[in-house]
């Protein structure tokens, strides 16, 4: 069997594919295993964000397997370390737990916003808000967070203490606050959900009421976070920072990570035995992650990010067949004037060029190290196939 016929024989059915067998890439240019070449503009839906092969993301891991490649978490390992006081330097959050996925950190930030107002207030105070349109993840419990009735559906009973308010009617929001709020979840771009930036006030006045009520604000930058958006979290641009982060995706380069950060009021909620996890925390994901962020944090890096995107921007604004584009940075959702997104995914990558969709909308998570050569060649496919 080849490829393709093995992965749809063996593998479950969980994703409408695209027959393009990736096998290779260096930057922003991927070859398939017919030796086509194809511009990459979603960089695997936002995990490789130093673009494919990066040198130092590379050398980082090899040199790490060599080395050592899982520790249990009864031990300690350098690149856990590392990478841990790292990114609370660059984030401002005292702490953190590693995991695996987006989905497993969104896990672990709805324990800690529970166990926070457990330890605190008793155990009536359990609700999550989180908003209709977000995405969080596919879990069982990150799908009853999830603001959207397709994702619940066949895998009752989903767990309960899930609300959703709608995103930007702070009204909504309130009328919600019934006393047994613990958490008030967002993202301050919703990616799945149609790459829709929440309204700056909105998200401002969120804080407020979670310091008022001492509920525990989470921000998912699974999606946003490490330089996405031309800041490190998103949630920078928005004037916030909460007491809960999860980041994943972009952070591990290509390598599997989660990681739940949380603030000083919330560095003492899991103890032992609370929360664990096998592989978080990983040695060689970690040796890549902390080359994915010393490259993300390094002066000048987030500049030429907030430079691209202004260019890609600029340049996707003339193409006569988009109508407005949505997102901030690197972070692009496009509404079409006439076309299928899906179509014009599928079109695309015929003509040499990976592109995603966000529910109707095309969407772009190009690597942020993508060159302008790359985006010009990205660029002339994309008029290509719009025109
Ligand atoms: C905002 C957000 N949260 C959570 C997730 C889930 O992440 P993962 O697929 O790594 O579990 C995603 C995935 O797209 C996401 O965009």
């Amino acid at each position: 069997m080849n490829t393709i016929q093995a992965t749809d024989q063996y593998t479950m059915k969980a994703f409408g594919r695209i027959p393009l067998v990736e096998a290779q890439g260096k930057n922003c240019t991927c070859t398939d295993e017919n030796g086509k070449t194809y511009i990459d503009f979603g960089s695997g839906i936002g995990c490789n964000v130093l673009g494919w092969s990066n040198d130092a993301w590379v050398n980082a891991v090899c040199s790490q397997v060599q080395k050592l490649q899982h520790a249990c978490n009864y031990y300690y390992t350098q690149p856990q370390a590392e990478l841990a006081e790292k990114l609370a330097k660059a984030t401002g959050f005292s702490r953190m737990f590693f995991g695996n996925s987006g989905a497993e950190a969104n896990e672990c930030a709805i324990k800690v916003a529970r166990k926070y107002s457990s330890d605190k207030y008793g155990k009536e105070r359990g609700t999550v808000i989180s908003l209709v349109n977000s995405f969080h993840g596919r879990t069982i419990a990150t799908l009853a967070a999830t603001g959207q009735d397709v994702f619940h559906q066949y895998f009752y009973p989903f767990p309960t203490g899930h609300v959703f308010a709608k995103a930007n009617d702070l009204d909504d929001l309130k009328s919600k606050l019934d006393g047994t709020v613990c958490g008030i979840m967002i993202e301050v771009i919703q990616g799945e959900g149609g790459v829709c930036a929440l309204d700056q006030d909105y998200v401002q006045a969120i804080r407020k009421i979670c310091d008022e009520q001492d509920i525990i604000l989470i921000i998912d930058e699974v999606q946003t976070g490490c330089g996405r958006t031309g800041t490190f979290l998103a949630q920078e641009q928005f004037g916030v920072q909460a007491d809960v982060t999860t980041m994943a995706k972009a952070i591990g380069g290509g390598l599997p990570i989660g990681i739940c950060l949380v603030n000083e009021k919330c560095a003492d909620v899991i103890t032992p035995g609370t929360h664990g996890s096998t592989f978080g925390g990983n040695p060689v994901v970690c040796a890549g992650a902390v080359a994915v962020l010393d490259t993300v944090t390094a002066p000048g890096f987030l500049d030429s990010v907030k430079e691209k995107a202004a260019y890609l921007r600029g340049e996707l604004e003339k193409i006569p067949e988009i109508e407005s584009l949505s997102g901030i940075g690197m972070m692009i959702g496009m509404t079409l004037k006439t076309k299928d997104a899906h179509d014009v995914m599928v079109a695309a990558n015929d003509a040499g060029l990976l592109v995603l969709t966000a529910k109707e909308k095309l969407r772009l998570l190009p690597p942020l190290t993508i060159t302008k050569e790359e985006m010009d060649a990205g660029l002339a496919i994309l008029r290509k196939v719009l025109a």
